[in-house]
């Protein structure tokens, strides 16, 4: 099993072939199950997806999606969440139905139980057909921090301080930073039919060459990747600066 590698010229074309991937597996699939990842690569990509639909090339009425994960804490309410980063990138500019996009609650009352039940939901409306991903700094993929499972599934996570920091932009003000997430586990994203993952610009440029040259270890929680049969890694020149061929 080896990752397929797709190095593109810029951020940019990154971008566009990101989403040319994702509305061809919308337009392939009678009924479409998308896992979706949040973060500053995405933001374009889904924006790109909203000027496509705008333009009449796609429609989302057919597809089902479920986010990787969301903070604990927040509430679809703050707008530091990742339920209110998707309803303004993407939800709320096309024609989703209501029911048709899942988000973790960050704010629920029992978050371990909010986990368990979204895992389960995955399961029964899955498999998903085509699942996101961005990588952290540290390889993290969702919230699944070093050190997490290659068979974990959706649960509580404490966040790395780095993992904190790079994302408190983000995060600005809110009085008491996260400290907790809910993430979809590896194992759970594992099972998805296919992986795009997705990374630009020079600061991801260590963690793509651990991803595509490093050993598979619990210490980095993408190289997991590597034991799936369908992944796609779409890179930009800076990202992919440091892989050996
Ligand atoms: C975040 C999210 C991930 C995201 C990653 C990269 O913390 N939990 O789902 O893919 O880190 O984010 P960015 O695209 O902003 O670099």
């Amino acid at each position: 099993m080896s990752i397929n590698i797709v190095q593109l010229s810029s951020a940019k074309e990154v971008t566009r072939t990101a989403a040319t991937i994702i509305s061809n597996k919308i337009s392939s699939e009678r009924h479409c199950v998308l896992g979706l990842a949040t973060g500053k690569t995405f933001l374009p990509i889904y924006q790109k997806l909203v000027e496509m639909y705008e333009n009449g090339e796609i429609s989302f009425k057919n597809v089902t999606t479920f986010n990787l994960d969301e903070y604990v804490g927040l509430g679809p309410g703050s707008s530091a969440s990742f339920s209110h980063y998707m309803h303004r990138a993407l939800f709320d500019s096309v024609d989703i139905e209501v029911g048709g996009f899942n988000l973790l609650h960050g704010a629920a009352e029992c978050p371990p139980k909010e986990a368990i039940h979204y895992d389960k939901q995955v399961v029964r409306r899955g498999p998903i057909d085509l699942q996101l991903l961005g990588v952290g700094l540290n390889g993290h993929i969702g919230f699944n921090e070093p050190g997490s499972p290659h068979n974990s599934r959706t649960r509580v996570v404490e966040l790395c301080p780095s993992t904190i920091a790079a994302n408190k932009g983000d995060l600005a003000g809110l009085d008491v930073l996260p400290s907790h997430a809910i993430t979809m586990g590896i194992g759970t994203i594992l099972e998805a039919k296919s992986i795009l993952v997705v990374a630009t610009g020079s600061a991801k440029a260590d963690a793509i060459q651990r991803l595509v040259n490093g050993p598979v270890s619990e210490s980095f929680p993408a190289s997991a990747l590597r034991n799936h049969r369908d992944v796609t890694l779409l890179v930009d020149g800076a990202a992919s600066s440091k892989c050996k061929p």
